[in-house]
């Protein structure tokens, strides 16, 4: 069955159905999700079979080389697949990442030299009730529309990006150095251009006092997050989403911890340019 691609009536986004995880994907199809994702950033794949972890890896590696999740998070799994759940072992031991707490605005690997491009997301137990959506809004449209003086003023910066201040008692995370990228970033498939820092994960701008850096930020991400460039994704069981994590930001709210929320989570990986080498372009 052909792949069928539906825009959602929403600022991003696309619905896919058609998926088979058990075929290897065509060149087409492959072809027809990658300009779909360039045109929609959010692609969400539903009413498939659900795909074993070998199936999910599979398909990940064809849009790039995937991160080992899993090893950096210190977490038992397939290397490629993180697990995002709240699932508790008899012994109080955490299977997964991230519980049910606020997991604010990020750009999946910001924290890291190498971070996300695309990233994938599947659901597979949503709580019963009051099933959190996870958001999504894009950093093209956030770049658009900062005043052009603004943008460059912001281009030669460079922000700093670590996890570690997002650490909470019940987060596992690893320790990580600070990790750098410009403020201004070209997506590497289609050179359009992406405003790259995040709530969560960016911490302060290099040789900016901090009171002037932190001003920035503040109003750097009042203005990304604004709800018009915002789709809200109502999970269903099975849903996979495929993202720009590069050009887009997400976040979901905290939930019930006695309801089980269970995803499996791939990215693929990019090493970002320095200011430096995008000035001697
Ligand atoms: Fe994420």
């Amino acid at each position: 069955m052909a792949l069928e691609i539906t825009p959602l009536d929403a600022p991003l986004g696309a619905m896919v159905q058609g998926w088979n995880p058990k075929a290897e994907l065509s060149s087409d199809d492959l072809g027809r999700l990658r300009q779909a994702m360039r045109e929609h950033l959010v692609l969400v794949l539903r009413d498939h079979a659900p795909p074993t972890d070998a199936e999910l890896v599979r398909f990940g590696q064809h849009f790039g080389e995937l991160y080992n999740g899993s090893e950096l998070f210190g977490l038992n799994s397939v290397p490629e697949i993180l697990r995002i759940n709240n699932v508790v072992d008899e012994n109080g031991k955490a299977e997964g990442l991230l519980a049910s707490s606020d997991l604010d605005w990020h750009a999946d690997y910001s924290f890291m030299p190498v971070v996300g491009r695309e990233s994938f997301l599947e659901a597979v137990e949503l709580p019963r009730r009051d099933s959190p959506p996870t958001s999504f809004c894009s950093q093209y449209a956030a770049l658009q529309r900062l005043p052009r003086a603004m943008v460059e003023m912001l281009r030669p910066r460079t922000p700093i990006h670590n996890i570690k201040a997002y650490k909470t008692s019940e987060l596992n995370y690893v320790d990580t150095p600070d990790a750098e990228h410009p403020v201004i970033l070209a997506h590497p498939d289609t050179g359009r251009e992406i405003l790259y820092v995040n709530r969560s994960n960016t911490r302060h701008i290099a040789g900016m006092p901090s009171d002037e850096s932190d001003d920035l930020l503040k109003q750097l991400y009042a203005h990304q997050t604004q709800a018009e460039f915002v789709y809200d994704h109502q999970w269903q069981v099975g849903d996979f989403v495929v993202f720009d994590t590069l050009g887009t930001q997400h976040r979901r709210r905290a939930f019930n911890p006695a309801e089980r929320r269970i995803m499996r989570q791939l990215s693929t990986t990019w090493t970002t340019p320095t200011n430096t080498q995008l000035a001697a372009e």
